[in-house]
C-alpha cells in the first residue's frame, strides 16, 4: 500500500520524496503495529507487532498444516511465516500486498559477508525437504510453470537452482524496501540524543495569523489567513535578505467574513489549496458560521440518535442552541478572476461547492485543520466537540464523526442521491482504502479516532508516513501523535498516558480493555510549564527540513500555545517511531528586520499566544503568533553555536539574493499602521479564545 501511494504520490506531485530504507514502524496494511504486554505464542515478537493473538494462531495452524519434517527448514520457514508480524513488515515485502506472502530474503547481493545470505540459507536447508502448501508456491502462482494446486512440494521441484530461487526471492534494502533476514527487524541505537542549543528566530510580520499555507506552484510566496476569515498573499523574504513579509493589507486574497462566525473559539480555523491549484484555481477555506445568521449554515447536527445524543437534552454555553453553530468546509476558485490561477492576486468569495456541513453540540474543540496529504486526500481535522471532558463520549464512537481525522476524496464528488444514500455531510467521496473497510462499526470518512481537539498537524516533508498530530489536553498533559490508518489516540479513555476519568458521563464510557490506545510519542505534563497554575495548551508545528539550521535538521518543533515553551522532539534510534523531546531555547537575532517584542525579565523575544506554525517551500518553518509572524533562522544570527553551518549555507544561498522586488522597509512602515490598530483587537479576542481552547 505504502509504495502505491509513493507511486501516486510521485505522479501527483512530479516531485518524489526519497524513502530512506526504513520508515517508520507501520504494518503492511498501514496500520501502526500494536502495542503488546507479552511475546506471541507463536511468533517471537514482542512489545510491538503487527500480529494480534488471533493472526498469530492462524500462522501457527498455516505452519502445522505445512508439516515440515526437517528442523532447520522449519525454523526458517517459520520465521519467513512469522515476518507478516514484524513491526516494520510494510517495508519487508515487495509490493506491500497481503497477497505476497514472503519478504524480500536477503541475498548476497546485499552484503559481501556470507551469514547475512539468508536467501542462500533458506535455499540450502529446504531444497529437499517436503512442505505441503508451500508459501513458495503460493507466491508463484500466476507466473509461468507454477503449480496449480496446494501440493506437496519441494523448492528443488520448483526452482532449478539456488540462483533461480534467490532471483525469485532475493534482493537487498533499498530506499523502498528491506530485506529479510530471519531476524526480526532491529535498529541500531546510536543516535546521540542532542537538542539543538536553541532557536534563533527572526520577526518578519506583524499580522496575527491562524494558518499558513505556501504558493502550491512552487514560488516564494505563502497564503496566509485570519481568524476572522481573511486570506492574504504574502511574498516571503529570503533567508539574509532583511526583508519582511510582502503583504498589501488593504488588498486581500479572499475575504470570508460575511459568511464566518467569529468569536472566542469560532471563526475560519483551516484552509488547504488543491496540489494541482495552480492548474485548477481550486482552494478550500474550514470554517463555523452561525444557521441563526445565514441561511447557507445548515448541516445536520452531530447530535444525534446515530450517537446515542438527544440535542433537547444539551445545554451550550453561551446562550446557543445545539448545532445553532456548524462546521463548513467551503471550495473557492480563482476562476473569474484570472485565467491562470498562479497569477492570481484574488479571488472571490462565492462558494463554488459545499464540501461538508456539521452542526455542533457544545462551542469549543471543534479543531476544523485541513490539510492535503501525499496520497491527495483532504484530511480534517475534528474536535470532540467540548461540553468539557467529552460528555456524550463522541471521541470514542465510531458513530460520531467528533474527535476524528476524517479522509475526503474532494477530486470525485458524487451525485446528489449518491450523497444522500451513502449518508455523506456533503460532496466528496469516500477514499477505497479508509479503515472502515476493515472495521465495519466506523463511519466510512474515520481515518483516526479518540482525539481531543487535535490543534495543528502535518506531515513530515520528507517522509510521509509521518503524520502528526498535536492533541490538545484536559488537565494534565498536552500530547503530540503520529497518526496512522485507523488508530485510536485515547481519548477519553486516556488523556495522554495517564488513564481519565470523567466527572459526569451522560455518554457512557469506554473501558480502557476494550480499545488498543495508540500512546502519544511526545509532550508534557501542564506541571511541566504551570506551577503557577497557568493553562498549557499544546500547538504542533512541522519536522524541520530546512538547510537554514542544520543542528535542528530532521526534529519535529512543536510547542505551547501559551508561550510556555518550545520543544524539538528527535526520533531515536532513528526510524523507530520512538522520540525524546527537549525543550529548547529561543533567540531573536539582533539583525531581526522587525523588532521582537520583548519578554519581561529574559532576553528572548516574547513570542505570545503562539496559535500556529507554518512551513514554506524552500521548508523554512514559521511560527504565527500573536506578536506576528516569527521564521527561524541560521543560528549565528543569534550568536548560538552551530558548526554544520555554513557547510549548506552556500548551497541554501547561491549568488546575491534574489527577493521579490517589494521594498522591504517601505513595506515594513505601511504594514505597520494597518496592523497597529488590528493588533489590539485581535489581541484581546486572543485572550478570550484561548482562555477556553483547552
Ligand atoms: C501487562 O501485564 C502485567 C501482568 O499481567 C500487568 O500488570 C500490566 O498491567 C500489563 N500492562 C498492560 C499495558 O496491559
Ligand atoms: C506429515 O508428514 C509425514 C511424513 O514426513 C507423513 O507421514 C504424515 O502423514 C504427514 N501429515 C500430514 C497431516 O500430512
Ligand atoms: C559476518 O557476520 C557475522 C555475524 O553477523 C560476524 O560474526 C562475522 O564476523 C562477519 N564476517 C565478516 C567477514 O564480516
Ligand atoms: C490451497 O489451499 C487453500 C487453503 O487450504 C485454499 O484456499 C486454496 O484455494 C488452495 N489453492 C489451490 C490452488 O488449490
Ligand atoms: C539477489 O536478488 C536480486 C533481486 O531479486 C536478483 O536479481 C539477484 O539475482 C539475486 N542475486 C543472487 C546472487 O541470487
Ligand atoms: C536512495 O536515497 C539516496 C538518498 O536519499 C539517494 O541518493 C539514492 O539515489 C536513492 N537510491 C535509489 C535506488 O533510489
Ligand atoms: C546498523 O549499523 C551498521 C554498521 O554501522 C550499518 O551497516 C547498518 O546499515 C545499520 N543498520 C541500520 C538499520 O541503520
Ligand atoms: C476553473 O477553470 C479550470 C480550468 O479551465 C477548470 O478545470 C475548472 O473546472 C474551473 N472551475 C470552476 C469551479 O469553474
Ligand atoms: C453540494 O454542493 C452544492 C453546491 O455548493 C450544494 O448546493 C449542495 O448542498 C452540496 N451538497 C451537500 C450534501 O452539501
Ligand atoms: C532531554 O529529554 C530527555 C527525556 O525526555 C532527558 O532524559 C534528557 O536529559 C534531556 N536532555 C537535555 C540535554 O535536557
Ligand atoms: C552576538 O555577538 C555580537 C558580537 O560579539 C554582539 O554584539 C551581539 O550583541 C551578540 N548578540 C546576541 C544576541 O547575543
Ligand atoms: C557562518 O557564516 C556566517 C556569516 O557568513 C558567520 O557569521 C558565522 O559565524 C559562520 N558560522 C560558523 C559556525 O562558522
Amino acid at each position: 500500500m505504502r509504495l502505491l501511494h509513493q507511486f501516486f504520490f510521485c505522479l501527483f506531485l512530479s516531485s518524489c520524496f526519497a524513502l530512506s530504507s526504513l520508515a517508520l514502524p507501520l504494518c503492511s496494511d498501514s496500520r501502526a503495529p500494536l502495542e503488546v504486554n507479552s511475546t506471541l505464542s507463536f511468533c517471537p515478537y514482542k512489545v510491538k507487532t503487527c500480529c494480534n493473538t488471533m493472526e498469530d494462531s492462524n500462522l501457527n495452524k498455516q505452519f502445522q498444516a505445512m508439516n515440515i519434517s526437517d528442523k532447520g527448514c522449519a525454523s526458517v520457514v517459520k520465521s519467513i511465516l512469522c515476518a507478516k508480524c514484524d513491526p516494520y513488515s510494510s517495508d519487508l515485502f515487495r509490493d506491500n500486498s497481503d497477497q505476497q506472502s514472503v519478504p524480500i530474503l536477503c541475498n548476497s547481493t546485499s552484503s559481501a559477508n556470507s551469514t547475512t545470505d539468508f536467501c542462500s540459507e533458506t535455499w540450502e536447508t529446504c531444497q529437499n525437504v517436503s512442505i505441503s502448501g508451500s508459501l513458495f508456491a503460493a507466491s508463484l502462482q500466476g507466473r509461468a510453470g507454477a503449480p496449480s494446486n496446494n501440493n506437496t512440494s519441494k523448492l528443488a521441484d520448483l526452482w532449478q537452482s539456488k540462483t533461480d530461487f534467490c532471483s525469485a526471492f532475493g534482493g537487498a534494502s533499498s530506499n523502498e524496501t528491506v530485506c529479510f533476514n530471519g531476524e526480526p527487524v532491529t535498529l541500531n541505537d546510536t543516535t546521540p540524543v542532542k537538542p539543538p542549543s536553541g532557536l534563533c528566530l527572526e520577526k518578519i510580520g506583524n499580522g496575527s495569523y491562524l494558518n499558513m499555507v505556501p504558493h502550491p506552484d512552487g514560488s516564494n510566496r505563502a497564503f496566509f489567513s485570519t481568524q476572522p476569515g481573511i486570506v492574504f498573499l504574502a511574498g516571503i523574504p529570503d533567508q539574509d535578505s532583511g526583508g519582511v513579509l510582502d503583504v498589501d493589507p488593504s488588498s486581500p486574497f479572499v475575504d470570508l467574513t460575511d459568511e464566518i462566525h467569529f468569536d472566542t473559539e469560532f471563526g475560519m480555523m483551516g484552509m488547504a489549496f488543491h496540489p494541482k491549484f495552480a492548474q485548477n484555481g481550486r482552494f478550500f477555506a474550514s470554517f463555523n458560521c452561525d444557521k441563526s445568521k445565514w441561511p447557507g449554515c445548515t448541516g445536520r447536527c452531530s447530535c444525534n440518535s446515530d450517537v446515542n445524543c438527544d440535542p433537547s437534552k444539551i445545554t451550550p454555553d453561551s446562550g446557543s442552541q445545539p448545532c445553532q453553530y456548524q462546521t463548513v468546509i467551503a471550495e473557492y476558485t480563482t476562476n473569474g478572476t484570472s485565467s491562470d490561477p498562479s497569477k492570481a492576486k484574488n479571488a472571490k468569495p462565492t462558494e463554488v461547492r459545499r464540501i461538508f456541513t456539521m452542526g455542533l453540540p457544545f462551542t469549543s474543540h471543534h479543531a476544523g485543520q485541513i490539510l492535503f496529504g501525499p496520497d491527495g486526500y483532504l484530511y480534517f481535522m475534528m474536535g470532540d466537540g467540548g461540553g468539557g471532558a467529552d460528555p456524550y463520549n463522541f471521541s470514542q464512537n465510531k458513530k460520531s464523526l467528533l474527535g476524528k481525522i476524517m479522509r475526503l476524496d474532494v477530486d470525485n464528488i458524487p451525485s446528489a442521491s449518491e450523497i444522500s444514500k451513502m449518508g455523506l455531510w456533503g460532496n466528496y467521496t469516500i477514499p477505497k482504502d479508509n479503515p472502515f473497510r476493515e472495521d465495519k462499526d466506523l463511519e466510512p470518512e474515520i481515518w483516526a479516532v479518540g482525539l481531543r481537539n487535535p490543534w495543528r498537524c502535518s506531515f513530515d516533508s520528507s517522509r510521509p508516513s509521518y503524520f502528526m498530530c498535536a492533541d490538545v489536553g484536559q488537565d494534565t498533559y498536552e500530547e503530540v501523535d503520529l497518526i496512522t490508518k485507523g488508530g485510536n489516540y485515547g481519548w477519553r479513555v486516556y488523556e495522554g498516558p495517564n488513564i481519565f476519568h470523567p466527572e459526569s458521563s451522560p455518554g457512557g464510557n469506554t473501558s480502557a480493555k476494550s480499545v488498543n490506545t495508540i500512546l502519544p510519542v511526545m509532550g508534557y505534563n501542564h506541571s511541566e510549564v504551570d506551577s503557577s497554575g497557568k493553562s498549557a495548551s499544546i500547538t504542533g508545528g512541522y519536522f524541520y527540513r530546512s538547510e537554514t539550521d542544520p543542528c535542528t535538521a530532521g526534529m519535529y518543533v512543536y510547542a505551547d500555545l501559551y508561550g510556555n515553551g518550545v520543544w524539538a522532539g528527535i526520533e531515536t534510534p532513528a526510524n523507530s517511531g520512538n522520540f525524546v523531546s527537549n525543550r529548547t531555547t529561543f533567540n531573536c537575532a539582533d539583525d531581526s528586520p522587525m523588532k521582537c517584542s520583548d519578554s519581561p525579565g529574559s532576553s528572548g523575544p516574547s513570542l505570545g499566544y503562539v496559535f500556529s506554525f507554518g512551513e514554506d517551500n524552500n521548508k523554512d518553518i514559521y511560527l504565527l503568533t500573536s506578536n506576528g509572524v516569527y521564521r527561524v533562522v541560521r543560528p549565528s544570527r543569534c550568536n548560538l553555536t552551530c558548526s554544520k553551518e555554513n557547510s549548506t549555507a552556500a548551497r541554501r544561498n547561491p549568488g546575491p539574493s534574489s527577493s521579490p522586488s517589494s521594498s522591504s522597509s517601505s513595506c515594513y512602515k505601511h504594514m505597520n499602521g494597518f496592523y497597529g490598530s488590528l493588533m489590539v483587537l485581535f489581541v484581546s479576542l486572543s485572550l478570550i479564545l484561548l482562555g477556553s481552547l483547552n
